[in-house]
């Protein structure tokens, strides 16, 4: 099948769905986002590009960049991460607080929020400045040597980032962080402001398609560990949908409140969507759309 004719197709077929979820307001400054737009782009390992739509216009990438951080704190901690953070699915919305007292402050896996602001405060004790090393990772993934946080969106957020500093304080009570709660949360927010497009997006998340191969041949995860981070993406990359996802795509999928997803098909291809309407879960609806008329069109899928 033609990847290029099957992403035109798509696009054309999800137009069906705009006005069917919400672009997110719970942080002011996503809200301004239009909403009518749709954009994917496919980077493939043996080096080719796709795109449709709006894949070339940026967005802020929100909890994606929690794959990203994942991956650069497993590298530096090895398995003592998984001390200070679960692997299983919540089956809780990304914000929640509710388990955190059940479970002695150690958050059920590193993409609900208490989860990331754990791997971020690892972060920042091996490399002080954790969003600095995100972006220059980002940069060299992503082919733009120019990406950065958006200090707009970052501050929109830390001014209603009550649940995320309530999150932060209660696992400091339990010593589950080892840094300042208001270093770990600027850093995590400023994280989660970053701008992508798809293509740029597609691009970077190539290494976890690769076995742990960044662009320049270096094996920057093991094997292992590409493949663990891909597993946790599936069972809990989209929250309280993994489900759903698991059923519809059968892909290791990491979604923002943006309206992005990175879809990884290993050993073949990375797969970024954006479009900024939500579903309740906080999930993009036509990317939801577009990744089940991919994979069940394609057959490419890891079942
Ligand atoms: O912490 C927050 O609320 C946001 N910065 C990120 C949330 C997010 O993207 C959840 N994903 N669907």
């Amino acid at each position: 099948m033609n990847l290029q004719d099957l992403l035109d197709q798509i696009h054309d077929e999800v137009a069906a769905y705009y006005g069917q979820g919400r672009v997110a307001d719970y942080i002011p400054a996503l809200a301004e986002v239009p909403p009518r737009q749709f954009g994917m782009a496919i980077t493939t390992l043996d080096g080719r590009h796709y795109r449709c739509g709006d894949a070339a216009v940026p967005f802020s990438i929100q909890s994606i960049s929690k794959a990203f951080m994942l991956a650069l704190t497993l590298e530096a901690d090895g398995d003592s991460l998984w001390s200070h953070v679960g692997k299983e699915p919540s089956g809780n919305p990304f914000n929640s607080l509710v388990q955190l007292e059940y479970e002695d402050g150690v958050p059920r896996n590193p993409f609900i929020n208490a989860g990331a602001l754990v791997v971020t405060d690892r972060a920042i004790s091996h490399f002080e400045d954790a969003h600095g090393a995100l972006l220059t990772r980002l940069r060299q993934e992503s082919g733009n040597a120019t990406l950065c946080g958006n200090a707009r969106v970052a501050e929109s957020e830390r001014a209603h980032g009550h649940r995320n500093a309530a999150l932060a304080h209660f696992m400091k009570s339990y010593d589950n962080l080892d840094n300042e709660v208001e270093t770990v949360l600027q850093q995590y927010f400023n994280s989660c402001s970053i701008t992508m497009n798809c293509v740029e997006l597609a691009n970077a998340g190539l290494f976890l398609a690769n076995h742990g191969i960044t662009r320049d041949g270096l094996q920057s995860l093991s094997r292992s560990q590409a493949k663990q981070i891909n597993a946790v993406m599936l069972t809990c990359g989209t929250y309280d949908a993994a489900g759903e996802f698991a059923y519809r795509v059968g892909l290791p999928v990491k979604s923002g409140v943006g309206g992005g997803m990175l879809a990884i098909i290993p050993g073949k291809m990375s797969i970024a969507v954006w479009s900024p309407e939500l579903d309740s879960k906080g999930n993009s609806v036509l990317g939801l759309e577009a990744l089940d008329r991919f994979t069940t069109r394609t057959g490419l899928s890891i079942f």
